[in-house]
């Protein structure tokens, strides 16, 4: 049995960055769910596909040609590393996770993802939908003052320009989609360890999450 660790949360909770620290420290391999979801949505933005037409959203997702290399996503051929990150393909991402069309398109695509050594899946349905059986679960949160904090920096470290006061918004809708979505809402699996990180760094939070995997 392949081992998989999954962690989820809410929206710049620090799941990702933590994520990809456990996946190196194990020599596991890593899933960033969201970059799925958010890859689809850049190429329903780049295609102007309708956003109330389900079944044209799932066939963006079902068809995407994505890959991952070294740190790097590429769509079809191109480097969109950065281009995934902006706040809109964000906030379009949300609204097309919210239909089970394209949830169900990319399913398979992540249970791919689950080869030996093992996994580090980060997302909103690792636990809960994707990978119920895993190993260890672990929920992180964060307060809304502490996620808007690191998503302002992310976005600035990136090259983007942002507002504290429109980030703080955003987060709030984007966790109140997420959470109250019909197919897959945000919620903690059952059985997961919680972790709320506003006061932690990084690297204690992995080593909390280590220490869970150990133990
Ligand atoms: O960076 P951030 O946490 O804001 O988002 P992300 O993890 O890149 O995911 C972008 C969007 O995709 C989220 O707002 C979710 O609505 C959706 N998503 C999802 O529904 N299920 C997942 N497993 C991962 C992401």
């Amino acid at each position: 049995i392949i081992p998989v660790i999954t962690i989820d949360g809410p929206t710049a909770s620090g799941k990702g960055t933590v994520a990809q620290k456990v996946a190196q420290q194990l020599g596991f391999h890593y899933l960033d769910s969201g970059a799925l979801y958010r890859l689809t949505a850049l190429s329903v933005l780049r295609r102007a596909t309708p956003m109330n037409d389900d079944h044209a959203l799932a066939k963006v997702a079902e068809h995407l040609h994505c890959h991952f290399d070294g740190g790097h996503i590429f769509l079809a051929n191109e480097d969109v590393t950065q281009a995934i990150r902006a706040e809109e393909v964000g906030n379009t991402a949300s609204k097309i996770a919210a239909f089970q069309t394209v949830r169900q398109a990319l399913y398979g695509l992540q249970l791919g993802f689950r080869k030996p050594p093992g996994l580090v899946a980060d997302g909103r349905d690792m636990g809960t939908v994707i990978f119920p059986t895993a190993r260890l679960k672990v929920f992180l949160t964060a307060s809304v003052e502490a996620r808007a904090q690191r998503r302002y920096k992310q976005l600035i470290d990136k090259g983007f320009s942002a507002s504290m006061q429109d980030l703080s918004k955003d987060l709030r809708e984007r966790d109140e989609r997420d959470m109250n979505r019909a197919s897959a809402p945000l919620k903690p699996a059952e059985n997961a360890y919680h972790l709320d990180t506003s006061d932690m760094t990084a690297d204690e939070a992995v080593q909390k999450v280590l220490g869970w995997y150990a133990a």
